[in-house]
């Protein structure tokens, strides 16, 4: 049976916001990369963080719960199928939104690496933009404040190390187009997002915070 994930995943595996941006850069530095690190790539959709890091000698392993991703492992956040401390690093990027219980995801992660964990995710900044986003995908669950995010880090035993903010600007039709989102719905939600949008309508803007954490006794 398919699910949206697997209909969309050449989109993206194409997408500029998810394929570029100092965003990645960012994402992939902290995880400080280079041959004889074990890491795993969490929620990996098209694949864009994973191949940053094999180019600088890391050894990655890809899940998503999405066939169409072509991971290497085909499994949920909630549930990650390796033991305690398997990896140096567990990164998640631009995915933790879409995770329908992101606290057992988080202590997943964390009970995975050996380490550290790097997340980065859209901002909570208002309930329309959350509203407009689930108008737009019904995979989006939610966003977390930078509260919410330190209050999981903590409570998942990780000393937060780095703290990073990044802003994307997203091309506004290409971005419904990218979750089929027409018509009436496009509308609305373009409506949500008037306050974040610019003068023309032709684009938008949300935020990103980057995390990363340390285990407290790794
Ligand atoms: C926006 S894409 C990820 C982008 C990618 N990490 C990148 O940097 O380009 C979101 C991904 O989350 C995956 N996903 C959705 N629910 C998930 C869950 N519960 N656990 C892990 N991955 C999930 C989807 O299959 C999809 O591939």
């Amino acid at each position: 049976m398919s699910n949206p994930w697997d209909e969309r995943a050449e989109l993206y595996r194409t997408s500029v916001t998810h394929s570029t941006g100092d965003d990645l850069d960012a994402v992939v530095e902290l995880c400080n990369p280079h041959a004889g690190v074990k890491v795993l790539d969490v929620a990996t959709g098209g694949g864009h963080v994973a191949r940053r890091l094999r180019e600088q000698g890391a050894e990655v392993v890809t899940l998503d719960p999405s066939p169409g991703m072509r991971a290497d492992v085909v499994a949920p956040a909630e549930d990650i199928p390796f033991t305690d401390g398997s990896f140096d690093v567990v990164v998640s990027r631009i995915a933790a939104h879409h995770f329908g219980d992101l606290g057992k995801a988080i202590g997943e992660m964390v009970r995975v690496s050996n380490r550290v964990l790097v997340i980065e995710d859209m901002l909570y900044r208002t309930e329309e933009e959350q509203e407009a986003e689930k108008l737009r995908d019904p995979t989006h669950h939610r966003s977390l404040s930078i509260e919410e995010w330190h209050e999981l880090f903590v409570d998942a035993g990780l000393e937060i190390e780095q703290e990073l903010f990044f802003s994307k600007e997203h091309d506004m039709d290409e971005w419904l187009a990218r979750t089929g989102c027409t018509g009436d719905e496009a509308g609305r939600v373009r409506e949500l997002l008037a306050p974040f949008t610019s003068a023309d309508g032709s684009t938008w803007a949300n935020d990103y915070i980057v995390l990363k954490g340390r285990k407290s006794q790794g």
